[in-house]
C-alpha cells in the first residue's frame, strides 16, 4: 500500500500566512502540521509516499527532504495549479501504479493517527473506504449518507439540507478502481476535479464503499481558529523540558518547554506552552496554549492561546490572544496621544482592534 499526501492548494483561508509559505508547514506545538500526518502514515506501516506539491513545492521539499527522517521514501509530484483533490490522484497515476493507497490531505490532523483505519481497510478491502466524523453543522463539509449495513450510499458536497451529520475527514482509502472514476470526471461548478464526485461515481457503478467513524480528535487546519484549536490539543500532551536559561525573577508553572539558547527574564509562563530555541523573553506573560517558534523576541507583553511563528517580535502589547503571528512579523504597542493605531499589514491580513 502507498500513501498520497496532498500538500499543494492555495490556502486562501489562511492568508496572509499562505502568501509567503505553505499552510501545511504552519507549526503546531512548533512542528509543521504536515509532519504529524507523515508520521501517522509511517506508523501505519506505509513507506512509499507521493507528495503532491504546488506553488510552495520548494519549501515543502526543503522541510520534508527524501522522507528518510520519517522512515518514508518520498516522491514529489508537481501540480501546476490546484485543480482539485481528484486531480492530485490523476497526476499520481504513474506513481501509484496498481497499488492500493491512502490519500491524506496535508493540512488535516488526526490525534491518534490512522493505523487502525489502514489495518481495517487492508482486512476488509472494499473498493474504497472513507473516514467520517460527527459534526454539529455538516453544511460546511462533504457529507455521507449510510445504508443500514454501514456502506456509503450517497455523498453530498456542502449540502444545504444534509442527509446526516457525518462529515468526510481528509483521509481516504482507495483500490485502483478509483483511477477509472477519476479519468471520467468533469470539473465541478468551482472548476475542480472533486474526489467526492469520483467516489459518488463508484457508488453509482455499484461498487462497495466502506466507512469508518473517527471518534477521536480530527481537524482540518485550513483556518486560524482550527489551527489554534489543534495547537491547544497537541499542547495538552506536551512534557516539560528546560533547555534555555530562566532567571530567578521568572515563574514557570505547569508543562512548559523552553528551547536551547532561549533567555527568559522576569517572565511568568503558564503551561501548557512551548517556547522554541534562541528566543528572548523579557518582562512578559505567556499564557496557556501558546506556541512560540525559534528566534522570537517578546518584551513587556502578554500572549495567550496563540501561535507565534519564527523570528517574530512582540513588544509592549498588553494582551495578544487567539492570534496567529507570522514569521518575522513585528507587533509593538505605543502610548501616544491622540489614540491611534498605525498598521502596516500584508494583503488579506485581518486585525481585530479593541475599541
Ligand atoms: P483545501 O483546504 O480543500 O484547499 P486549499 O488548500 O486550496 O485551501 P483554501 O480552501 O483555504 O483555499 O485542500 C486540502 C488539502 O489538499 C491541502 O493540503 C491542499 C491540498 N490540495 C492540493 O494539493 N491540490 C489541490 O488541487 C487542492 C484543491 C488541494
Amino acid at each position: 500500500m502507498k500513501g498520497l499526501v496532498l500538500s499543494g492548494g492555495s490556502g486562501t483561508r489562511l492568508r496572509p500566512i499562505t502568501h509567503t509559505s505553505a499552510k501545511q508547514l504552519v507549526p503546531v506545538a512548533n512542528r509543521p502540521v504536515l509532519f504529524y500526518g507523515l508520521e501517522s502514515i509511517a506508523e501505519a506501516g506505509i513507506t512509499e509516499v507521493g507528495i503532491v506539491v504546488g506553488e510552495t513545492a520548494a519549501e515543502i521539499r526543503e522541510a520534508v527532504g527524501d522522507g528518510s527522517r520519517f522512515g518514508l521514501d518520498v516522491t514529489y509530484i508537481e501540480q501546476e495549479k490546484p485543480l482539485g483533490l481528484a486531480h492530485g490522484v490523476l497526476l499520481a497515476r504513474e506513481f501509484l501504479g496498481d497499488d492500493d493507497f491512502t490519500m491524506y490531505l496535508g493540512d488535516n490532523f488526526i490525534v491518534d493517527g490512522i493505523k487502525p483505519f489502514v489495518d481495517e481497510f487492508r482486512e476488509s478491502r472494499p473498493d474504497a473506504q472513507i473516514l467520517l466524523t460527527r459534526v454539529m453543522d455538516p453544511r460546511a463539509f462533504g457529507v455521507a449518507e449510510l445504508g443500514s449495513d454501514g456502506q456509503v450510499v450517497g455523498l453530498q458536497e456542502k449540502p444545504e439540507f444534509p442527509k446526516s451529520d457525518l462529515a468526510l475527514v481528509g483521509v481516504y482509502f482507495f483500490t485502483p478502481a478509483i483511477h477509472e472514476a477519476v479519468r471520467r470526471l468533469k470539473p465541478s461548478g468551482r472548476g475542480e476535479l472533486e474526489i467526492t464526485d469520483a467516489i459518488q461515481s463508484l457508488i453509482d457503478d455499484g461498487r462497495t464503499i466502506g466507512s469508518a467513524e473517527i471518534t477521536g480528535y480530527w481537524k482540518d487546519t485550513g483556518n486560524v481558529s482550527d489551527m489554534l484549536e489543534v495547537n491547544r490539543q497537541v499542547l495538552e500532551g506536551v512534557e516539560p523540558l528546560m533547555e534555555g536559561s530562566v532567571d530567578e525573577a521568572s515563574e514557570i508553572i505547569g508543562r512548559v518547554t523552553v528551547g536551547r539558547g532561549t533567555v527568559v527574564r522576569n517572565c511568568r509562563i503558564i503551561g501548557p506552552a512551548v517556547i522554541g530555541a534562541d528566543c528572548e523573553l523579557t518582562d512578559t506573560y505567556i499564557g496557556p496554549f501558546t506556541s512560540v517558534a525559534d528566534g522570537c523576541r517578546i518584551v513587556s507583553s502578554e500572549i495567550e492561546f496563540s501561535i507565534v511563528l519564527g523570528e517574530a517580535s512582540v513588544e509592549g502589547v498588553d494582551r495578544v490572544q487567539s492570534s496567529l503571528i507570522g514569521r518575522r512579523a513585528t507587533v509593538s504597542g505605543t502610548r501616544r496621544v491622540p489614540n491611534s493605531n498605525r498598521l502596516v499589514l500584508g494583503d488579506h491580513s485581518s486585525v481585530h482592534i479593541q475599541v
